[in-house]
């Protein structure tokens, strides 16, 4: 990356940090200090929700505190992440400029209260931002103590103000050339009369007005342009900080497979990539439903740049926001810490260092609790955590290998989620595409989540759950794809949409899927919760449940037929070959079993690397020219084995080992480093 990031040699430490909570309290702040040194933090993320100091006037700036803290983080050897303030707004600002405010979908104008609420088109919040930034950068830039710029704060929501309502406007003008009739065709309004016959007649989707589900090309556009807004609001951001110093990289902080923003547009205009990590461990769900899932998330990150990322926040022991917020049970803060190094982070941070005397985040899980204490139970969780990173240096910068992609696309949830049909209560996208995820991540096999814009030739296996929307762009890839020797996996509800939500014509899946897959769609029943079907496989019995397609099958070999209703023997699952690869077809939405005993035949045919492990158990690895790091998890409440071959250091202990048996406790995590 040839910038301060790419020169560290250490995996990153740390925490949030927010002394202006303690201004008033020297003793605390130098404390700090020396507590950070005891839990081995390295690094601490500082001015995320300082505006209304550094700028307690508009154009009065106090830089004085800030100096302070940056000085002793520096001198003490604790590496900064600095933020820029844009995430939570001063009153003063909201007082005099009341268009930084946001219209909400109500069309209702914020008053001032909360964070992460500013209208991200306004001309004023960008001015009065960036001058703040760049005086930050031109103090603060040229310590090299300072290794990254953290813009912003969870950037999301949207604004549908006036100044919004224009820029989506002259978007969407760019985007349909000026012609009118174009959008009109893509958002199909001759449905109910909606026709638009000029430009400022458009609206965002709003309660009031035109709702996101009806004009559905409307909704995927609006969608569209608040990522390309947020985005230019961002890049306003890096602009004025890059302009002062080039060598400071930029991230922001993402949320996981977040609902609001499509990532992968993003993901290319910062220099690393980093997120916020909340799972709930010990819940109703199982810990090892959420280990997948969270693994999943990881996984996702990683791909946006397919290079490590940073966890810019977990908590060290609780949350607060969840309706029930449970401590982390001994040994999971170590798992779940490791978790994310296994799936590609450089870092362990958290939020927050200390917690607050007052405000809704007094409860939150911190480094330091109320008792002002360095010591106890989450104390040393997390210096335990600091002092095996130490020992986990050569992980820096080491790669994942995957032959298996799963694509998660942002754009597809915004189409199935909203389309009115299937089972309207909740269509299940992500959870499907964490279901067939979990396949690969229980034989300890390492996955790409992707879009499905990346570069899908370099994998053996390409898994395509819901992809409801697809490209003709796209449909020509995945022939390419299957056609070059792959294999691709999809399920019911495939190709059924084009990029603008229009229908293909000529039967589902769109186009040329057809012959890929040899078959076609031709029709969908939902069943409703308490129902079911089953599909007989190999003289097997497997339960379906919520979506039953009906296929016609072309070329395609039937592998599984339904038992029950009018569909009873028809085709359910589905295997094609297509020139020089195979496609198979899953049109019931399976329980756990269909998906175990299918991928389990088609990672035998293509000759993947599998490990049998207990339930609950997996294995997941980095490399790097010389060394892979084998990260072996227990998620269960049991004491499990798992056997490696080869030569192994624990990296803990030091101790070599020959072929292991592992040995691992109640949420244990034993990591090996294997030469190569
Ligand atoms: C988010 C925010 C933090 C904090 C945490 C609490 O991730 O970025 O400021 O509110 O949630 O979990
Ligand atoms: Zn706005």
């Amino acid at each position: 990356m040839g910038n301060r990031l790419s020169k560290l040699d250490i995996l990153l430490h740390g925490c949030d940090y927010n002394p202006e909570q303690w201004l008033g309290y020297p003793e605390i702040l130098k404390q700090d200090i020396e507590y950070m040194k005891k839990a081995h933090c390295n690094v601490m993320s500082i001015g995320i929700f300082s505006w209304a100091f550094l700028e307690p006037e508009e154009g009065v700036y106090n830089f004085g505190y800030f100096d302070e803290i940056v000085k002793n983080l520096t001198e003490n050897g604790i590496k900064i992440i600095l933020a820029t303030p844009s995430g939570a707004k001063p009153r003063w600002l909201a007082e005099k400029y009341s268009e930084t405010l946001r219209v909400g979908k109500n069309n209702i104008r914020d008053i001032y209260g909360f964070r992460h609420n500013h209208c991200y088109t306004s001309p004023v919040y960008r001015e009065k931002i960036t001058k703040l930034d760049r005086l930050l950068a031109q103090r603060y830039g040229s310590n090299e103590n300072v290794i990254l710029w953290h813009i912003s704060n969870e950037l999301g929501g949207e604004c549908h103000c006036e100044l919004c309502q224009e820029a989506f406007r002259n978007w969407l003008k760019q985007k349909y050339n000026n012609n009118l009739n174009k959008l009109n065709h893509a958002w199909w309004t001759g449905f109910w009369s909606h026709t638009v016959t000029d430009w400022g007649q458009i609206h965002s989707p709003t309660e009031n007005g035109e709702p996101n589900a009806i004009l559905t090309g409307l909704y995927l556009d609006w969608k569209d342009f608040v990522t390309y807004q947020t985005t230019d609001f961002m890049n306003e951001e890096i602009k004025a900080v890059k302009a002062v110093n080039k060598e400071i990289p930029v991230t922001t902080n993402f949320m996981g497979p977040y609902q609001q923003l499509d990532y992968h547009y993003m993901k290319d205009f910062v220099d690393i990539i980093s997120w916020d990590s909340y799972p709930e461990w010990h819940s109703s769900r199982g810990n090892v439903f959420e280990a997948h899932s969270i693994a999943f998330a990881h996984d996702l990150h990683r791909c946006l740049k397919n290079k490590p990322f940073l966890l810019m926040e977990s908590s060290p022991s609780l949350t607060n926001w969840l309706s029930f917020n449970k401590l982390k049970r001994p040994g999971m803060h170590k798992l779940s810490s490791m978790q994310a190094v296994a799936h590609g982070s450089d870092s362990v941070q958290y939020f927050q260092w200390r917690k607050g005397r007052g405000g809704s985040e007094k409860f939150h899980g911190a480094v330091i609790d109320h008792d002002g204490k360095a010591e106890g139970r989450v104390f040393e969780d997390v210096k335990e955590v600091g002092v095996l990173l130490e020992k986990l240096s050569g992980v820096m910068g080491s790669e994942t290998k995957a032959d298996v992609a799963i694509v998660y696309e942002f754009k597809n949830r915004w189409a199935i989620e909203n389309a009115q049909g299937f089972c309207n209560i909740d269509k299940k996208y992500k959870r499907t595409c964490i279901n067939h995820y979990r396949e690969f991540w229980k034989r300890g096999i390492n996955v790409d989540v992707i879009g499905i814009d990346s570069d899908l030739l370099k994998y053996k296996i390409l898994v395509l759950p819901m992809l409801y929307s697809i490209s003709d762009k796209t449909i020509d890839r995945i022939e390419e794809f299957v056609a070059n020797g792959g294999t691709v996996v999809a399920t019911y509800a495939t190709g059924y949409v084009n990029e603008n939500d229009l229908c293909y014509m000529g039967g589902f899946p769109g186009g040329k899927l057809k012959e890929i897959f040899g078959i076609t769609a031709n029709e969908i029943d939902t069943l409703y919760e308490d129902e079911a079907n089953f599909v007989i496989m190999n003289d097997k019995r497997y339960k379906v449940i919520d979506y039953c397609e009906l296929i016609t099958p072309a070329s395609a070999k039937v592998l599984g037929t339904y038992e029950r209703d009018f569909y009873s023997g028809k085709a359910a699952v589905l295997e094609n070959s297509y020139k020089k690869g195979k496609a198979y077809y899953i049109a019931a939405r399976d329980t756990g079993e269909l998906l175990n005993d299918l991928y389990q035949q088609i990672i035998i045919s293509e000759g993947l690397e599998y490990l049998q492990l207990p339930y609950g158990v997996t294995i997941h690895t980095r490399q790097n020219k010389k060394e892979k790091y084998v990260f072996v998890e227990n998620y269960t409440e049991e004491t499990q084995t798992a056997s490696l071959c080869g030569v192994y250091t624990d990296v803990e202990t030091g101790q070599i080992y020959s072929d292991p048996k592992v040995f691992l406790d109640k949420y244990d995590i034993r990591i090996y480093r294997e030469n190569l």
